[in-house]
């Protein structure tokens, strides 16, 4: 009985964490949606990726596909997030799985460098991809991947590489850019 109420406990505070977390991505503008597993697999799926490439998801949320594509592609991997709740969260979430290639940095996306990035991953409303991809393309280097999950990059339609429209469940766009 005792084990049973403490799950309860310990769910509760979790979903009040999460909720208070959310009301904090929503307060700084963009808010916390994460991509579903499923949707993740899909977007990162039928990559070419080497041991040198490096991830990262500007605006990472709980982390979780900054640890699938860790995981996955056995890369270094690197999620941008603002919201320190959030950061904590997917801190305890990699330590706990031991995932010591995966790297949350506590940040605004604008004040990092994406230098070293070669897979660039966003889901980010598009007023705000527009101001990053002025950012990114001044710093990463040529053949850098950038998806964009539902969000089409559309100063940037002339790279598009790839386009996925996954239905009846729902629809999914995956812009792959190399310049
Ligand atoms: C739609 S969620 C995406 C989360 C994660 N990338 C995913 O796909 O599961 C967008 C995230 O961007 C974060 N965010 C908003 N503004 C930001 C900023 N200026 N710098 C860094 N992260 C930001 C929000 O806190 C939120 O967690």
């Amino acid at each position: 009985m005792a084990i049973i109420l403490l799950a309860l406990v310990v769910f509760l505070m979790a979903l009040i964490y999460v909720y208070v977390a959310m009301a904090i991505s929503d307060w700084l503008g963009v808010p916390f949606v994460p991509t579903y597993s499923w949707d993740v697999k899909t977007l990162l799926s039928g990559l070419t990726v080497n041991k040198h490439d490096v991830f990262y998801d500007i605006g990472a949320g709980d982390g979780s596909v900054v640890r699938y594509a860790a995981k996955h592609f056995g890369i270094e991997s690197y999620g941008v997030e603002k919201n320190r709740m959030l950061v904590w969260y997917a801190r305890l979430a990699s330590w706990v799985t031991r995932q010591q290639n995966v790297h949350m940095i506590a940040a605004d996306a604008f004040s990092v460098s994406y230098r070293k990035a070669t897979i660039i991953y966003l889901y980010l409303f598009p007023e705000f991809i527009a101001k990053l991809i002025i950012k990114l393309k001044k710093e990463c280097k040529p053949g850098t991947l950038v998806i964009s999950h539902k969000f089409i990059i559309k100063p940037w339609s002339k790279y598009l590489e790839k386009f996925d429209d996954i239905k009846p469940r729902r629809v999914v766009f995956n812009q792959a850019i190399n310049w």
